[in-house]
C-alpha cells in the first residue's frame, strides 16, 4: 500500500510539513510505504485551461507536474496539507490541484457527465490537513474545502480533516501535542480504511462464489 504526502507550505521545518510528516509517520507505523513531497521543490505552472488532456488523460504542459503525476497514479492513498493564504490555499496547492484537471474525465456530448478517474481505478482514499494561525475557525476560511472538493471530484473519499488553528511561528506545530495526535489519527484512518477496502475486496470475491 502505498501513501503520498503532498505539502502545499514553502516552509521546509513549517507547521503544514511538521503535521503531514506526523501523519506520514503514523501510516508508516501501520505499514503503509510512504512518499512526501514538498511542491516548493517543484516548478509547477498554472493550469491554462487548453482542454489538451481532453482525450488522453494526459496534461500537455512539461514541467515537474509530470514527475508527479505518476506518484498520483500509484498511490493508494494521499495527504494534502496547505497552510491558509487569505482564507484559502496556498498558490502552489492550487496550482497543484488545477494540473489535476487531466484526471477529470466528461462525455464528449454532454459535459453534465463525468467522472474523476479514481472512480475508475478503484477506491482511494485521502485526508486534508489546514493550519492557521488565528484562533477563530473562520479565519481558516475555505483552506479544508478547497482541498477536499477537488480531491472528491477527482474519485477520493476524504476519511479525515484535520484543522488546526492558532499555529504562525514555523515548526510551532511540534509543540501542539492536540494537533500531533489528530494528524497521527488521520494518517492511521487512511491506512486503516485502505486496509479494510483490500480486505473487503477479498471478501466479495467469496461471497460472489457462494452464488455461483
Ligand atoms: C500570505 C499569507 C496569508 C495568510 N493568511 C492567513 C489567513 O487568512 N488566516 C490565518 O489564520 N492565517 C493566515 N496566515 C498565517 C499562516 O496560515 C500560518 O502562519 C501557518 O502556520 C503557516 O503554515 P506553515 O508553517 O506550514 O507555512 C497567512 C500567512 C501568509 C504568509
Amino acid at each position: 500500500m502505498k501513501i503520498l504526502g503532498v505539502i502545499g507550505s514553502k516552509r521546509k521545518k513549517g507547521n503544514t510539513s511538521c503535521l503531514v510528516q506526523e501523519a506520514i509517520k503514523a501510516a508508516q507505523k501501520e505499514g503503509a510505504e510512504t512518499e512526501l513531497i514538498f511542491l516548493g521543490d517543484y516548478s509547477i505552472k498554472d493550469c491554462t485551461g487548453c482542454e489538451g488532456c481532453k482525450d488522453t488523460l494526459k496534461c500537455v504542459i512539461n514541467d515537474d507536474m509530470q514527475k508527479i503525476y505518476p506518484l498520483l497514479l500509484e498511490a493508494d492513498g494521499i495527504i494534502l496539507g496547505s497552510p491558509t493564504y487569505f482564507y484559502n490555499i496556498s498558490a502552489d496547492m492550487k496550482a497543484f490541484i488545477d494540473r489535476c484537471y487531466c484526471f477529470e474525465v466528461f462525455a464528449e456530448d454532454d459535459r453534465s457527465c463525468w467522472l474523476g478517474i479514481n472512480e475508475v481505478l478503484g477506491g482511494k482514499y485521502a485526508v486534508v490537513i489546514a493550519v492557521c494561525e488565528q484562533h477563530d475557525e473562520k479565519d481558516m476560511g475555505f483552506t479544508p474545502e478547497a482541498m477536499s472538493k477537488p480531491l472528491e471530484a477527482l474519485g477520493y473519499r476524504v476519511v479525515d480533516m484535520v484543522r488546526v488553528l492558532g499555529l504562525f511561528k514555523a515548526g510551532e506545530a511540534l509543540q501542539d501535542n492536540k494537533a500531533l495526535e489528530q494528524s497521527r489519527k488521520a494518517g492511521e484512518r487512511l491506512v486503516k480504511t485502505i486496509k479494510l477496502r483490500k480486505d473487503t475486496e477479498t471478501k466479495i470475491k467469496e461471497l460472489k462464489k457462494t452464488y455461483n
